[in-house]
């Protein structure tokens, strides 16, 4: 299919991203993203929390600063109390206010199903856009925040996840990725996503492909939240994982080390994700210093960048 494009278009469509980039003049580009989806946590205050965060974090992906939003609502106004509602749009306002983001408008919609998110306009310098590609050889990568949350949220829908696991992964998907954008922003990173629906695994397979080279992780180094282990060893496992695991596999090469729960954990879908920051060895011990410094204390090095296999990750 061909897009509607013109020369300004400095990343679109045509490629798989975290946001469209648009320059406006040589000193500033605008980074556009739009996303929504169905409550995943009870809470209508903190769904509205965590569907905001998830909305901002593909600009801090980007490299960039969110600078203004659109709420986007579908709403069952004739079976639901208009007061979830409002606190579900309450959450996503103080997500907003926390990053010193602008709401601007938005849309509403009747619908059956219940849905919230932003769509969001960021800023950043043309020159400094942090797309997915450009991987060195050599290059380390960093993650900035655990996984699990796929899982979690399968056994909080069976019932079986702790009040402190659930106030842990809630407060977690709610977290904005801004603090680690910002650290990051005073380092000559390469690339940059976030881990969302295609889990770990199927992200880093997007960064690997057409790079010209490939990826060890070591499995050992990824953060994981508590109890997400046992959960899943109890094949507490959302299908997002298996569809990841079978979408992506061809390109994964697993030591046989890596057990099978280890395995459905990187392919765990995420709702808000870490930032996965991809910089040049001499550079990264002190990136993941500083973000730990900063607070972002599960930020860990999970590998590195080599040369081969091509376009392939190994997980030992
Ligand atoms: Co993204
Ligand atoms: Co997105
Ligand atoms: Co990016």
């Amino acid at each position: 299919m061909e897009f509607p494009t013109d020369e300004n278009l400095i990343v679109g469509l045509d490629r798989t991203d975290d946001a469209g980039v648009y320059k406006v003049t040589d000193d500033l580009a605008i980074i556009q993203t739009v996303d929504f989806f169905t409550p995943i946590v009870d809470d209508p205050y903190w769904f509205g929390q965590i569907a905001a965060a998830n909305a901002l974090s593909d600009v801090y992906a980007m490299g960039g600063i969110p600078k203004t939003a659109m709420n986007l609502v579908a709403f069952p106004i004739k079976e639901m109390d208009i007061a979830i509602l409002r606190q579900i749009i309450q959450g996503g306002m103080d997500k907003m206010r926390e990053a010193d983001v602008v709401l601007v408008g938005g849309h509403s919609v009747d619908d059956k199903e219940l849905k919230y998110g932003l769509s969001v306009t960021g800023f950043i310098h043309p020159d400094r856009v942090l797309t997915k590609k450009n991987l060195k050889i050599g290059d380390r990568l960093i993650l900035t925040k655990p996984l699990g949350t796929g899982i979690i949220n399968t056994a909080i829908k069976g019932a079986l996840a702790s009040p402190e696991i659930i106030g842990i992964v809630t407060r977690l998907m709610a977290s904005l990725n801004r603090k680690a954008a910002e650290v990051m922003a005073s380092y000559p990173v390469h690339a940059c996503t976030d881990i969302t629906g295609f889990g770990l695994l199927g992200h880093l397979t997007e960064m690997v492909q057409g790079s010209g080279c490939g990826v060890r992780l070591n499995s050992k180094h990824v953060p994981v939240l508590p109890e997400t282990i046992s959960y899943a060893g109890m094949g507490l496992v959302p299908a997002g994982a298996y569809r990841n695991r079978e979408f992506f596999e061809p390109a994964i090469r697993f030591d046989p080390s890596v057990d099978r729960v280890l395995q459905d954990i990187l392919f765990d879908p995420q709702t808000s994700g870490g930032l996965l920051i991809c910089i040049s060895q001499s550079e990264a011990d002190q990136l993941l210093e500083d973000l730990q410094e900063k607070g972002i204390t599960d930020a860990a090095m999970i590998g590195e960048v080599i040369s081969e296999p091509v376009e392939k990750i190994i997980v030992k």
